[in-house]
């Protein structure tokens, strides 16, 4: 089973980098909004979620966990970056530091789980355009902590979809972290 045994999956980083290089019909499922980033379903199943992600010029995640979960994330189109942070201390009163920082391309896959840190992802900050991601969670999680930038406070988040396989929820909820 792919997603038991390595740390970091190896595997499956492969198989996400090898659809991201040769695949484009996603296209039809990265829906984004002016408004935020966009969390767009593809696939929810009891041992993954599967997810792509719209990131305009500008949008970017807030700093967040991953619940204890294996996330894999590889870029379909356009440069995004990964802002890492280390895990703040209980009751978080100081202000967060990145710890680094690094840019993926279409075709590079990132991967985090909680051990690694905390991180923020987004379009690199000058970037005139956005980008496109897809996201592989095992297990599939709904609600996040979410870490304010100045004071390491944290606050729970529930997550949810802007699309499921194409089409736009009216449900009115952002579905971003
Ligand atoms: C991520 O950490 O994988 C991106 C943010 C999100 O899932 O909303």
């Amino acid at each position: 089973d792919e997603f038991d045994g390595s740390a970091r999956g190896g595997r499956i980083a492969e198989l996400l980098g090898g659809y991201a290089r040769a695949h484009g019909d996603w296209r039809p499922l990265a829906l984004f909004s002016e408004l935020h980033y966009t969390r767009n379903l593809v696939a929810l199943e009891e041992r993954f979620e599967l997810m792509i992600l719209c990131w305009g010029p500008g949008q970017a995640s807030p700093i967040h966990n991953h619940e204890g979960q294996d996330c894999w994330m590889a870029v379909l189109d356009g440069e995004i970056e990964e802002v890492r942070y280390p895990l703040p201390s209980a009751g978080g009163s100081a202000p967060l530091h990145p710890r680094g920082s690094q840019r993926f391309s279409p075709g590079q896959v990132a991967f985090i789980r909680d051990e690694m840190g905390l991180h923020l992802v987004r379009p690199p900050l000058a970037a005139a355009s956005g980008g496109v991601t897809l996201h592989l969670y095992a297990s599939p999680y709904d609600e996040c902590n979410c870490y304010c930038p100045d004071t390491g406070r944290v606050t729970r988040k529930k997550l949810g979809h802007y699309s499921v396989r194409g089409r736009i929820l009216t449900s009115g909820t952002a579905g971003t972290r």
